[in-house]
């Protein structure tokens, strides 16, 4: 079977092409430090058989730090501390990669009393706060950063990086234009919008060397008005590809549509927790709009990866909506990609891919009902509280 067959990205062998794509952890030390509950989750998933697993975002410097909880690549204090998860991943036969991002304006605002770094001055209507426009200075400040942050991966003993490039966060709000408003060297046009993402891709690089893969997230769509579209997004990711990218995974949205991100459920209740009358208002509509207009089906961005794929030379990596082998088999053997990757289901049924190759399993049981989204959102453990109503369990 084509997802049960080895593949290389770069030069990284992989069991087979099913990969575990990103999702925030909540569980590192207030310093950014990996626990013993993130070593069992990354074990759990290694044992389950993904031959590649995506760690949660990690920011790059603590002015990029979303979550009081969210690992950090900051400090060179990671390296020592993520290299036995590392070696217990590889034990099992899968492979692991760190993936590094700057919060920017979708941080939450009040930490440390550090500012909100953004490419322009415009408000974040979920935590209702005002970023400020970066300076040239603190923008190649920040490229440095990922550099140095890919680099510690690299000495942990990570097999690759990825570069989060993707829903809203800093990097993704330079490629918007609904975000970037810029006239300078980093904005104006589609070339300028999108240095951001190449020089922070070049300093990996420089960093991490060539034979060290280097992956991307990158939205296809926004699906916001004046956001990114595959006009610009695509000629992007095959410049990326012959800057020497390894390989692409597409998604799309920003924070304030998280369900054009995690199709499915609206987690109204869970994220209207402990907020005011005309907030959970403000929310429930929201999310019933975002949910209207993005609706749930399997493998909801294939027709993007279908329309980009002829073009692209490197491996792409489809997200959103894998739930079956079969139609997982298919995205493959349709040639609209060539990885398949899974969140929500890989947090509930870590051996999800095993079950899949041994035949015991056909469909995942995740009914993304969101409730993971939630609860992350509101500082909770990641873990699925699909069967918890909207309690933590
Ligand atoms: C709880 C949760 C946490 C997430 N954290 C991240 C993250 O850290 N980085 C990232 O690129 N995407 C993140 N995502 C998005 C997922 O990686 C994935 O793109 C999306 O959920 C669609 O895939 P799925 O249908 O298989 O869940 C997260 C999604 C969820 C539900």
């Amino acid at each position: 079977m084509e997802l049960f067959e080895k593949v290389k990205v770069g030069g990284l062998s992989l069991a087979n092409r099913l990969v575990k794509s990103a999702t925030l952890e909540n569980t590192a030390t207030p310093d950014g430090l990996p626990t013993r509950q993130t070593a069992r989750f990354y074990e759990r998933l290694a044992r389950g058989e993904s031959g590649l697993i995506i760690t949660g975002y990690a920011y790059v410097h603590s002015s990029g730090r979303s979550y009081p909880l969210q690992h950090g690549a900051d400090s060179d204090a990671m390296i020592e501390c993520w290299g036995p998860i590392v070696d217990a991943v590889h034990e099992h036969g899968s492979r692991i990669a760190l993936q590094i991002v700057h919060g920017g304006r979708q941080c939450r605002p009040g930490r440390d009393g550090q500012a909100l770094l953004a490419p322009s001055r415009l408000p974040n209507l979920v935590y209702f706060s005002l970023p400020r426009k970066m300076t040239s200075g603190e923008i190649t400040k920040t490229i440095q950063d990922f550099g140095a942050a890919a680099g510690r991966a690299r000495e942990a003993g990570f097999d690759a990086v990825q570069i989060h490039a993707a829903h809203g966060y800093l990097i993704s709000g330079f490629l918007s234009p609904l975000t970037n408003r810029r006239k300078d060297e980093w904005g104006g046009d589609p070339e300028r919008r999108s240095r951001f993402l190449t020089e922070v891709f070049r300093t990996v690089r420089s960093t991490v060397g060539d034979g060290f893969p280097v992956l991307a997230k990158m939205n296809i769509h926004d699906f916001v008005p004046f956001g990114l579209t595959p006009v610009c997004s695509f000629p992007l990711a095959r410049r990326l590809a012959r800057l020497g990218l390894d390989a692409l995974e597409i998604s799309g949205g920003l924070m304030e549509n998280p369900l054009a991100m995690s199709r499915g459920d609206a987690p109204t209740a869970i994220i209207n927790r402990g907020r005011r009358l005309h907030i959970r208002a403000y929310f429930s509509s929201c999310l019933a709009f975002t949910r209207f207009f993005q609706p749930f089906r399997e493998n909801y961005f294939q027709d993007y990866a279908a329309r980009l794929k002829p073009d692209l030379p490197i491996p792409l990596i489809l997200v959103g909506g894998v739930r079956s082998v079969h139609r997982a088999e298919q995205a493959l053997l349709s040639g609209a990609a060539d990885l398949v990757s899974l969140a929500r289901p890989l947090v509930r049924e870590p051996d999800l891919p095993k079950k899949w190759r041994e035949g015991t399993a056909e469909r995942a049981s995740c009914t993304s009902c969101n409730r993971c989204l939630g609860e992350i959102e509101q500082g909770s453990r990641l873990a699925c509280y699909q069967e918890t109503g909207n309690r933590r369990p």
